[in-house]
């Protein structure tokens, strides 16, 4: 079932992405070599924990970590742990978000460590750009399979794997809603798009095919061919003539 926001719940749910936001910023001073991931975790517990939030991937199905921390050929899902140092060169993808009074933010973010190749650099650029090619057909009225191609023939066009095992999703009082949002799919198919919806748009691009596994953990995504990935989210909510990014 979709849920259509109210403006007064659209207001609530603007609070707890913008705490996810500011934690972008927090957490991005962090990112250098020598770093563990779970250090990176601590913080968005604390941040969160001291502004009256909860981080909400935080016992998600028995998840174990306040936020993903996802390096270099990891997609998403990586867990936070202290023997996993960042060191230059790499590539971390942080997927975060949190429930305030009852109302759920989730965005990511891919971070350069240190310095990084030309390649990965522009995997991340790509990636971006793919939500803001997504993000041109959200409106009112259109249909949810047109942002999907549009993610797609972008990354695609240019040689980049789009991940279809796992897809962008409504958001609201539960972190994951209808409807599922492929990053991938068909220009004029799918629903009809309807003022008020809130969605998290994420398209998880890879440098090389899109093919993807479960390491041991049961959590942590790779790619099959050990090619880069990057992932970039934000929270977003219908609106009458386009959309409003809510953790930007
Ligand atoms: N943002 C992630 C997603 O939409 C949420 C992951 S929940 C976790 O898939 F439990 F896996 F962390
Ligand atoms: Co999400």
């Amino acid at each position: 079932m979709i849920s259509i926001k109210s403006a007064k719940q659209v207001e609530l749910m603007r609070k707890s992405c913008a705490l996810t936001r500011e934690l972008f910023d927090i957490l991005e001073k962090s990112i250098k070599p020598g770093v563990s991931t779970k250090h990176l975790d601590k913080i968005a517990y604390d941040f969160y924990t001291s502004r009256g939030a909860r981080p909400n991937f935080l016992n998600y199905e028995g998840y174990p970590g306040s936020i993903c921390t996802s390096v270099n050929d990891e997609v998403v899902h990586g867990i936070p742990n202290k023997r996993c140092i960042l060191k230059d060169g790499d590539i971390v993808s942080i997927d975060m978000g949190c429930e305030l009074d009852g109302w759920n933010s989730d965005a990511a973010r891919t971070f350069a460590v240190g310095n990084i190749s030309e390649e990965a650099k522009k995997l991340i650029d790509v990636t971006k750009e793919c939500f803001f090619e997504g993000i041109k057909y959200v409106k009112h009225g259109a249909k949810l399979g047109d942002v999907s191609a549009a993610i797609q023939n972008y990354a695609e066009s240019r040689g980049y794997g789009v991940v279809r095992d796992l897809v962008g999703h409504g958001i609201g009082r539960g972190l994951h809603e209808d409807p599922s949002v492929p990053n991938f799919g068909k220009a004029g198919r799918g629903m009809k798009l309807i003022a008020g919806m809130t969605l998290a748009i994420e398209p998880m691009i890879t440098a090389g095919d899109y093919h993807v596994s479960v390491l041991d953990d049961d959590w942590t995504i790779v790619t099959d061919d050990g090619s880069l990935a990057a992932h970039y989210e934000n929270t977003i909510v219908v609106t009458r003539s386009g959309c409003e990014i809510l953790t930007l």
